[in-house]
């Protein structure tokens, strides 16, 4: 391991066929190099360990597809909306046809007020399906 104006290399051993196939991915991915390609899996760990360890500031999507026919489905969800304004920065509604919607809502809040909103969306009768997209607000996270 050496150190250069904030850079630590470093060696890494992996099977010939693991190498050989992460090397294509990443250049599908449109990594030009290694380094690159390990530092977002070793940032996207972080993350990953982040939204699940402790009460931290975080940002994510709710994508929601529903048929706005179902009873009562879009009131329920306005509603749920309307008493959460303090974390909702922003809502995409989308008609997909003439029966399904698309909704893409923008949260920032601690994560774990944001999965409970999420499972809440989510778990409303009539959605056909819903993610959650947990992120950093990118505070703390070095580029
Ligand atoms: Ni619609």
């Amino acid at each position: 391991m050496s150190k250069k104006e904030g850079v630590t290399r470093f060696s890494v051993s992996a099977e010939k066929s693991l190498m050989r196939q992460y090397d294509q991915l990443r250049k599908k991915q449109g990594y030009k190099n290694r380094s690159l390609a390990v530092a977002d899996m070793m940032r996207d760990r972080l993350v990953e360990h982040r939204q699940t360890a402790g009460d931290y500031d975080a940002a994510g999507t709710v994508t929601l597809v529903y048929d706005h026919h179902a009873s009562l489905i879009q009131q329920t969800l306005t509603a749920l909306q309307h008493d959460f304004t303090g974390m909702i920065v922003s809502t995409l509604h989308v008609h997909l046809d003439h029966h399904n919607c698309l909704e893409v809502i923008v949260l920032k809040s601690k994560a774990s007020a944001i999965k409970k909103l999420a499972d809440r969306l989510i778990g409303t009768k009539g959605v056909k399906h819903g993610k959650l997209s947990l992120t950093t607000t990118g505070v703390d996270l070095p580029a």
